[in-house]
């Protein structure tokens, strides 16, 4: 197993790409505990899984951070993987988008990894060793239409884990990040659903990979079972572009 006796958390977890991530965590022989917003539904995703544990947290606010990753390290004996991957879409461009909307897109997608990653640093540093894993997008990668917050928090997250990797590295705290390309989990079917043409909408977007269709949460939650082991002992502050060749070329 390739994650075995790691001890880890994944926010975001009570759906889609984070659930799944938690899932294979545990498949590996990881201890994961699954944090949310949404309490319930977090903790009926880690009764689903092996010795998975589920903590509320909302990752806009530094106390319930805090507390997530204090009692994450009691409830497993310990911490070795973080997963940032909480995240939430705000469309719009800078003419449309209220100001409360960019605020929020920037809390919730950027900002909460400076948060967490400053609540595991400490822990992190005194063991000498941590993983810190964030789930970017494509979409910080390449100018997207009417993803003006979106795309400035997602390029946002690939720099921050490259300055975190460069600033760990010493311990080594290892820091990586995923840029997936349109996976299928209820964000992405929520928006196709708020498409004037549902179906039209999804065969646009499953024409936009060459790899053939839309993602699934299992081929992001490959990567970062790879990025969190010790295969990838000497990676740090990259960006795995895992999006069916999306990015690959015109
Ligand atoms: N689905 C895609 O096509 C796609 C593509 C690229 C990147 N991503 C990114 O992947 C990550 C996961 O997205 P997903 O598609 O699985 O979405 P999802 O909506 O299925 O899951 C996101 C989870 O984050 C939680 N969350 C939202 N705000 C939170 C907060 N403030 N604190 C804690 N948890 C919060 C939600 O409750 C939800 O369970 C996000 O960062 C998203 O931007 C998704």
């Amino acid at each position: 197993m390739r994650l075995e006796d790691k001890k880890a958390i994944v926010t975001g977890a009570a759906a889609g790409i984070g659930l799944e991530t938690a899932r294979r965590f545990a498949e590996e022989g990881a201890q994961v505990v699954l944090s949310d917003i949404d309490g319930s539904a977090a903790a009926a995703s880690a009764a689903e899984i092996e010795g998975g544990v589920a903590i509320a947290a909302d990752v806009t606010d530094q106390g319930q951070v805090d507390a997530l990753v204090a009692g994450a390290i009691e409830a497993m004996g310990g911490l070795d993987i973080l997963v940032n991957n909480a995240g939430i879409p705000m469309l719009g461009t800078v003419e449309t988008l209220a100001e409360s909307d960019w605020d929020r897109e920037l809390d919730v997608n950027l900002k909460s990894v400076y948060r967490t990653g400053r609540a595991v640093w400490p822990h992190f540093k005194a063991q000498g060793h941590g993983v810190i894993l964030n789930t970017a997008s494509v979409a910080g990668l390449t100018g997207s239409a009417g993803q003006a917050s979106y795309g400035a928090a997602k390029a946002g997250v690939i720099n921050l884990t490259r300055c975190m990797a460069v600033d760990g590295a010493d311990i080594p705290i290892r820091g990586n990040c995923i840029c997936p390309g349109f996976i299928e989990t209820p964000m992405l079917l929520d928006y196709l659903a708020d498409q004037d043409d549902p179906a039209a909408a999804r065969a646009q977007v499953d024409a936009m990979h060459p790899l053939g269709g839309i993602g699934r949460a299992s081929d992001i939650a490959g990567g970062f079972v790879y990025l969190a082991s010790d295969e990838a002992a000497w990676i740090t502050g990259t960006a795995l572009t895992i999006d069916g060749g999306l990015t690959a070329g015109i």
